[in-house]
C-alpha cells in the first residue's frame, strides 16, 4: 500500500456532448478501480456535461469531477462565467485553475489565477492549479523561475496547500503543436516546483502530450505524484490504460 497515490486525470477541454460525455461516465462507473491509496482518478468535462457526468459518477465514485475554471466571485455580474458554488452545485469536487489555454486566450493572469484558488479553497474544492513556460522561455534557461513565480502568486496570501494539486504543463508540450517533453527536460523544473510546495502540502503533478507510451518514464521524475492529460484520455479506453500504468508504477 502506497502512502502517495498517484492521481490521474484528463480534461476533456472543448470537446464531447452530453451523450458522449455521459458514455465515458458510464464506463467509468462500471470499472472496478484501484484503491484511493494507490490511485487518485479525476475527469474534468466541459461545463455543459458537468452535472449529467457527476450525476452518473455518484458522489461516492472514487472518480472526482472537476469543472475546467470558475470565476472568483460567488455570484453576480459576470456575464458567461461560471461561480464555484455553482461547479460544485454541479457535483464539481475540483477545479482547474489557470490553463495556459486560458492564460493566453481568455486573458487569465496570475492575479486572477490567485483569486481562483482562494475561492476554490473558501468552498471546499480542490483547485487544481496549471503554470507552465513557453518555449521562448524554455530556450532561454529560465523555466524554473518563471513556473516558480507562477505557482507562488497562484498561491499568495496561502499557507497550507493541503489538497491542492499543482500541474506542471510546459506550453510548448502541451496539444497537436506541442512536443513530448523528455524526462530529463522537466526534471529540474519539477524539483523546483516540489521542493517550493510539497511540504506545504500540494502534489505536482504533470501534463502536456503525456500518453501510454510516455506514461512511466515521466511518473519515474522525481516529485512527479501524477499525470494531467488531454489527448491521449479523451476516450476511456486512453483514460483506463493511463490508470492501469499509473496503478503498476512501483512508488
Ligand atoms: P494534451 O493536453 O495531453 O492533449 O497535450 C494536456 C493539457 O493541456 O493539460
Amino acid at each position: 500500500m502506497s502512502a502517495r497515490p498517484v492521481w490521474v486525470g484528463t480534461s476533456w477541454k472543448m470537446t464531447k456532448t452530453i451523450p458522449q460525455a455521459v458514455a465515458y461516465a458510464d464506463a467509468l462507473a462500471a470499472h472496478t478501480w484501484p484503491s484511493a491509496d494507490v490511485v487518485r482518478p479525476f475527469v474534468v468535462p466541459p461545463a455543459t456535461a458537468l452535472a449529467a457526468v457527476a450525476a452518473r459518477l455518484g458522489a461516492s465514485s472514487p472518480v472526482l469531477v472537476g469543472a475546467q475554471d470558475a470565476h472568483w466571485d460567488d455570484a453576480g455580474a459576470w456575464t458567461g462565467a461560471v461561480s464555484v458554488p455553482q461547479v460544485r452545485d454541479a457535483g464539481a469536487r475540483l477545479v482547474e485553475i489557470g490553463h495556459s489555454e486560458r492564460r493566453e486566450w481568455f486573458g487569465e493572469t496570475d492575479r486572477t489565477v490567485n483569486l481562483k484558488v482562494r475561492a476554490a479553497r473558501r468552498h471546499g474544492l480542490v483547485p487544481l492549479v496549471c503554470v507552465g513556460e513557453p518555449a521562448d522561455v524554455q530556450a532561454a534557461g529560465g523555466s524554473r523561475d518563471f513556473v516558480l513565480g507562477q505557482a507562488l502568486a497562484a498561491f499568495a496570501g496561502l499557507d497550507d496547500l493541503t489538497g491542492v494539486l499543482l500541474a506542471y504543463e510546459p506550453v510548448w508540450a502541451i496539444g497537436e503543436r506541442g512536443r513530448p517533453a523528455r524526462p530529463d527536460e522537466i526534471a529540474g523544473t519539477v524539483a523546483t516546483l516540489a521542493d517550493a510546495f510539497a511540504p506545504r502540502g500540494a502534489r505536482v503533478l504533470y501534463g502536456g502530450s503525456v500518453d501510454q507510451a510516455n506514461a512511466a518514464d515521466l511518473l519515474d521524475v522525481p516529485g512527479v505524484d501524477g499525470l494531467f492529460v488531454g489527448r491521449a484520455a479523451w476516450q476511456v479506453e486512453g483514460f483506463l490504460a493511463l490508470v492501469a500504468t499509473a496503478a503498476a508504477h512501483p512508488r
